[in-house]
């Protein structure tokens, strides 16, 4: 669905907590593995490769705009391009989800990272914002994004994915003042990275804590919370953010302190009861199972019902999944979904 008129974007509206004729809807990953477009590209390209070459990525950030007919388009790129300029060695490694040859484990290490200046090392980043911004003509508007402070740290220190964050934990516990000299860096490249993409045309952000879920509310107060909350102070004002975490439903009232427009929910929480635990007087995000997306068409129908239910037409609903989209999902489900959402959420 389409609307020229630049700041009156269903998405844009519903950050706003403003009416909107229908509840708007897009997908965290929507492009990626599970789109035959993308896996040709991919067969061509290595992931970073096609991450800096702002032709293919403007490319196939529009390609699922088109496909699917949601309401925004999401930048086709990746949280961890931060990390590259701080020298550590990123790569992305077959099979194996992303690397990082040189962890940082100690306060010395933090000390040995790099400083840089965002607006010089990623500028094929906002290269591509900008060569999305004229492919997409305002039918949608652009949402920019960038890693929150814990989860960059988290692969910073892990060195990759991670299933309890040993090492993480250790950092703050055994030298809490590199871990928050660590959060401060990362905070403030985060903002003026996304800042900088606002400047090329973003016209929404998204940050990613997407690992935050295994903090203690306790630990998330203390060691994450006052640098998420600089990282989103430091961004241009008027432009929506959406602060995105899963499995924090035990600590959504921490989420909200730290700032955004929009807080992003998973699936393991009831949206109504996410929603009330934030407060209505802030937006909300999600929350379909991605692994709904393996079901039949009747059955997305209804889980999407279902959700727009717990919504209950209030303004400030922007329906997502709860996370990114499996690789493994069928094309004509994602579009099922979409229409689904239109359809039964009109007013
Ligand atoms: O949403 C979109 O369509 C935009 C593109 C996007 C990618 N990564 C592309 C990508 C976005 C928004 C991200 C964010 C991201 N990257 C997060 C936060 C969201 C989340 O999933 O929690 C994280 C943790 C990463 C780090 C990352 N990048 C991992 C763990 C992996 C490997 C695992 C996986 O899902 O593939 C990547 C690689 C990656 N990022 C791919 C894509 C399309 C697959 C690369 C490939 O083609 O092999």
């Amino acid at each position: 669905m389409t609307n020229t008129k630049s700041n009156n974007h269903p998405f844009l509206a519903a950050c706003r907590r403003e009416k909107t004729p229908y509840t708007p809807v897009w997908l965290m990953r929507q492009a990626g593995r599970y789109m035959k477009e993308y896996r040709e590209l991919r067969a061509r390209h290595g992931f970073l490769e096609l991450c800096k070459n702002s032709d293919l990525a403007a490319e196939i950030t529009v390609t699922p705009v088109e496909r699917l007919g949601v309401d925004a388009a999401i930048l086709f790129a990746d949280i961890l391009l931060l990390l590259e300029p701080l020298g550590v060695g990123l790569e992305y490694a077959k099979g194996d989800g992303p690397v990082i040859h040189q962890p940082v484990r100690s306060g010395k290490d933090v000390d040995g990272l790099k400083d840089f200046d965002p607006e010089k090392e990623l500028s094929f980043v906002y290269d591509a914002v900008k060569k999305t911004c004229q492919a997409l003509k305002n039918k949608v508007p652009l949402i920019g994004f960038a890693g929150a402070p814990f989860t960059l740290a988290s692969y910073l220190i892990e060195g990759g994915g991670s299933r309890h964050y040993i090492h993480t934990k250790k950092l703050y516990y055994a030298a809490p003042q590199a871990w928050h000299r660590l959060m401060e860096l990362l905070a403030a490249l985060t903002a003026k990275y996304l800042n900088c993409q606002i400047a090329a045309g973003a016209q929404a952000v998204q940050i990613f804590d997407s690992w935050a879920g295994c903090l203690t509310p306790v630990d998330y107060e203390q060691f994450v919370l006052p640098h998420t909350r600089a990282t989103i102070a430091g961004l241009t004002p008027g432009v929506p953010v959406i602060h995105f975490s899963t499995g924090t439903g035990g600590f959504l009232k921490l989420l909200r302190a730290a700032g955004g427009d929009v807080i992003g929910v998973d699936w393991r929480v009831h949206l109504d009861e996410a929603w009330e635990r934030l407060g209505h007087d802030v937006a909300i995000q999600g929350n379909l199972d991605p692994g709904a997306l393996l079901a039949s068409p009747r059955d997305i129908r209804r889980r999407v019902e279902e959700i727009l239910r717990r919504a209950g037409g209030r303004p400030g609903h922007i329906f997502n999944l709860g996370h990114g989209v499996l690789p493994e999902t069928p094309v004509e489900n994602v579009i099922a979904m979409v229409e689904a959402v239109h359809e039964l959420s009109a007013r």
